[in-house]
């Protein structure tokens, strides 16, 4: 990895805390938790991810998530996650948690709330700033998002909005329209996964009816060319996730990415990596990767950092602070390459 990838302040806006439990520390919580693993070891669970789909990983994502119980647990993972943040300096983060994977296993909201909030008090002395984004998981009900939605108000304070996860193909975002207008109505600031697997027309009525501020993936957007220019015009984010989409066979590989392509288009792209410890890398390799495979300049590089801080739910003069910092690293590194 080069030194200035791994250097250069960064915003990370679609990483699912879950998908950054590392199987050395599933196998910790697990053992203290007498929990049975079906795999030998770390290095055998590493072995077995190897996705098809997106489905093909979030069965083994789900059965992973079982070894949480306890506040510490969810405490641990969080902390974890911010350790990584800290060490390739992304300076701001906002993470997703599946309150339901928990709480149909009969983990109460308020254990998973606590355990992940302390973690992210905690974590403002590595110098990571954070905030929570409760998702929903579309392969369930639109009655039951409603109901983790009503279990998320007290906890209205440690939340920044609400999302849609899960198996995309055959649960359009329309179905959770209502769910969506409430949380809006509640004062929650809205994204959804859409256009990872599913047709533009999945896009289309994220924007349009759950009327949210970003896209989580949203690659697909491009066999749509108003979609395009509408998402464009309007500079509607997309937290496009280049490993994740590499693991999922979203792409053959990464020189088959599009997101050179998005750039070109005129969107506001950022990079993120949606299940790091599934797909190979945190936020840096990512970055790295893109940088390996589609031979993105400094230049570049540079403006996805930028779009990641511009597109965050942070207020502007933080923003603008933060941007400042990102162009100032970049002085340095403009003139140590060029
Ligand atoms: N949950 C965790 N990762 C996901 C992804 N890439 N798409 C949809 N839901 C997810
Ligand atoms: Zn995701």
């Amino acid at each position: 990895m080069e030194a200035w990838i791994r250097d250069l302040p960064k915003a990370e806006l679609h990483i699912h805390i879950e998908g950054s439990l590392e199987p050395e520390l599933m196998f910790a919580i697990a053992q203290r938790n007498q929990i049975f693993l079906p795999y030998p070891s770390a290095a055998a669970v590493r072995e077995a991810y190897q996705f098809s789909d997106l489905q093909s990983f979030l069965d083994i994502y789900y059965a992973a998530a079982g070894v949480l119980l306890h506040e510490q647990d969810f405490y641990d993972m969080t902390w974890a996650y911010l350790e990584r943040c800290a060490a390739q300096n992304v300076r701001h983060t906002e993470i997703f948690f599946d309150p339901q994977t928990h709480t149909d296993r009969g983990v109460p909201f308020a254990t998973v709330m606590n355990g992940i909030h302390h973690a992210l008090v905690d974590g403002k002395q590595l110098g990571v700033s954070a905030q929570l984004i409760c998702c929903f998981l579309r392969h369930l009900s639109a009655d039951s998002a409603m109901a983790t939605l009503e279990q998320a108000l007290p906890f209205q304070d440690w939340l920044v909005g609400v999302g849609l996860d899960s198996s995309e193909m055959e649960h359009p975002p329309a179905k959770f329209q209502a769910v969506f207008e409430r949380a809006r109505a509640e004062g929650f600031l809205t994204v959804a996964h859409a256009g990872e697997e599913g047709p533009p027309d999945y896009i289309w009525q994220a924007v349009e009816l759950l009327k949210v501020a970003r896209i989580d993936h949203g690659v697909r957007c491009l066999e749509d060319p108003k979609l395009v220019a509408y998402l464009a015009e309007r500079q509607i984010p997309l937290t496009v996730c280049p490993l994740s989409n590499v693991k999922l066979c979203v792409f053959d590989d990464m020189a088959k990415h599009n997101l050179k392509q998005l750039i070109e288009a005129g969107l506001c792209v950022t990079v993120n990596s949606d299940d790091p410890a599934y797909f190979g890398g945190y936020l840096a390799e990512n970055f790295q990767s893109l940088r390996d495979h589609l031979a993105l300049t400094t230049a570049e590089i540079h403006q996805l950092s930028r779009n990641g801080f511009q597109a965050a739910f942070l207020p502007s003069e933080t923003k603008e602070a933060l941007l400042h910092e990102v162009d100032r690293f970049m002085e340095t590194v403009d003139s140590a390459i060029n």
